[in-house]
């Protein structure tokens, strides 16, 4: 798991084989519909995020069939690395049948059987990881799609990739100690992660995933705003939970003095050429981050039985 972390700014690198004959078509789709669940469906929240500064609005969608108003005007991204998630191929067999233009990426499974027999795009991901270990690929892919469809540039591959290339080495060396410095307070403890603006936002539900899924511990996340009104009356009486705070900007919100819960907050910020690889310094240090609670608290990150478990009863659809 530490070493797919690791590969982040690789897997950010990859072009999927399919992308270049990806046909642009002679006008942008209306919206972009990025269906997926968990560690695939989060890359539509970052495409979120990053599109509120393009033309091409996009709805990350983690439901299982598509809104009705979905149209042949608009396109339809379906995201997932086994290509068997329920939620997902509802979400997609009503695409297909709506009409809209439709994508898939993954490494095959029952997406890429239907698309494949629809003679449809699939850009295949490598496979041999778990779903959430493969995030760069899943994310990397989907910009491409997106600066394809609606032709403008979303962010700046190689200065990315670059930036988190050292930032690899670094927590690899030296820094890691700051990882490690964080570990011991998120310990048994209810998490909660903020985001305090889109991009973090994003980074705030993968630090989420990522807690839950490797570490094995409750974490949830929500946005810096929404804390303001409504979780800020429930701070106070039980075990409130330990807080982390992603932000980019140089000044840290005031949350301790407002919440005056008696918890300090753990500030992360991310910093970097650009905003997408500010951020992505931060999902990296919290797969890391996950990795190391899992050791700290004696669980192995890799299998993860309730998922499957709860996905072999057929309940998710
Ligand atoms: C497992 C993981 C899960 C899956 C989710 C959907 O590593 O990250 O959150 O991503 O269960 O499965 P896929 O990604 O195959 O569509």
């Amino acid at each position: 798991m530490w070493r797919w972390a690791l590969s982040l700014p690789e897997q950010l690198a990859y072009e999927s084989p399919g992308l270049a004959r990806l046909r642009t078509g002679d006008r942008i789709p209306q919206r972009l519909i990025a269906a997926g669940m968990g560690g695939s469906g989060v890359s539509g929240k970052f495409l979120e995020a990053l599109s509120h500064g393009g033309n091409l609005p996009v709805i990350p969608w983690p439901w299982a069939g598509a809104p009705r108003w979905l149209s042949k005007d608009d396109t339809l991204l379906a995201i997932s690395y086994s290509g068997n998630t329920a939620e997902t191929l509802a979400t997609l067999r009503d695409g297909i049948e709506r009409g809209a233009r439709v994508i898939g990426i993954s490494t095959g499974g029952r997406l890429g059987d239907l698309l494949t027999n629809e003679k449809l795009p699939l850009l295949k991901a490598p496979e041999g990881m778990p779903p959430r270990s493969a995030f760069g690929f899943l994310l990397g892919t989907s910009l491409r799609v997106v600066e394809r469809l609606a032709g403008v540039k979303l962010w700046e591959p190689a200065e990315t990739i670059e930036a988190l290339k050292m930032l690899c080495s670094e927590l690899c060396g030296e820094g890691y100690a700051s990882i490690n410095a964080l570990v011991r307070p998120l310990k048994n403890r209810p998490l909660v992660i903020y985001g305090t603006d889109p991009l973090t936002a994003a980074a705030a539900i993968r630090f989420k995933q990522q807690l839950n899924e490797n570490a094995k511990v409750f974490a949830w996340a929500n946005t810096l705003p929404e804390l303001a009104h409504n979780e800020i009356e429930g701070a106070g009486p039980g075990i409130p939970p330990q807080r982390i705070c992603l932000t980019l900007a140089e000044e840290p919100p005031p949350l301790d003095e407002v919440l005056r819960d008696g918890v300090q907050t753990i500030y992360l910020r991310g910093t970097g050429p650009n905003p997408l690889a500010a951020v992505l310094g931060l999902v990296l240090r919290g797969d890391l981050l996950s990795l190391a609670l899992a050791k700290e608290r004696g669980v192995e990150p890799g299998p993860i039985e309730r998922i499957e478990d709860f996905k072999k009863r057929g309940r998710t659809g």
